[in-house]
């Protein structure tokens, strides 16, 4: 990793052909630089607000967010965490597949439960129906979550529970594994009654200027069927 790679892009953490192992090796030099946090600082990346935004949108009072039972999928060093804790949500889980960038995360005192761990085409030691709503926020991108990763997303989310997914907008065309595969994949899973979509809004200045799509689905009863695997 070049000296100030991180402080321009995240495109070291994004490059075409690199396996997800080498990807995660990245994330944990990135992590250990102790330059993460300052490089994806909020004034240029606003993934976290923006997703935690949208969370408590659909838990609009204090009850229902100390009641309800989130799931930080990629959760990285914790910034999603920060942000829907300071919304007042009281039970949130991390799960990340690096382990320095857990231990980020870790000091900030914010997660009930830590899964080390990718989402993808494999199933999770998490329960189904688990969560009231599972956020990814950046987590999507080259050599990172696949689009295997929704079956299993979908199966940890209680029927009537919320999927929100942000992520730069031109990733769906850039990234091979996405490219007319994510968004059809999103709306065979609709039109197979597991989710319906609520949202699919675009937010400019996401991440590095570039501009973000956000998903947002609620997961339906019928997704049952999907979960007795
Ligand atoms: C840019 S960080 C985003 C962290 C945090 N969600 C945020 O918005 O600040 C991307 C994270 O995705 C994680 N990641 C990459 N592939 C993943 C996968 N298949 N499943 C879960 N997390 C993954 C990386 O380890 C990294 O911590």
């Amino acid at each position: 990793m070049a000296e100030d790679e991180g402080s321009a892009s995240n495109d070291f953490a994004h490059e075409p052909g690199v396996p997800r192992e080498e990807i995660t090796r990245r994330y944990a030099l990135w992590a250990q630089s102790a330059k993460y946090e300052k490089d994806l600082r909020e004034e240029v990346y606003k993934g976290p607000s923006i997703a935690a935004d949208v969370v408590a949108e659909y838990f609009p009072n204090e009850n229902l967010r100390k009641s309800a039972r989130i799931l930080d999928v990629a959760a990285g060093s914790g910034f999603v965490g920060e942000k829907l804790k300071e919304k007042n949500f009281q039970t949130i889980d991390a799960l990340e597949p690096c382990g320095q960038m857990l231990q980020l995360a870790l000091k900030k005192g914010i997660y009930n439960h830590i899964f080390q761990s990718y989402l993808n085409g494999h199933v999770l030691e998490i329960e189904a129906d688990h969560y009231d709503a599972a956020v990814i926020s950046g987590g999507m991108g080259e050599g990172h979550i696949p689009c295997s990763g929704l079956d299993e997303l979908i199966r940890v989310i209680k029927p009537g529970g919320i999927a929100t997914i942000v992520m730069r907008e031109e990733y769906l065309r850039s990234v091979a594994e996405y490219r007319d595969r994510l968004e059809p994949r999103m709306w065979e899973l609709e039109g197979q009654r597991k989710w319906r979509r609520l949202a699919r809004d675009l937010v400019p200045g996401y991440s590095f200027q570039n501009t973000g799509v956000v998903f947002v689905f609620r997961v339906l009863e019928e997704s049952g069927k999907l979960k007795g695997r």
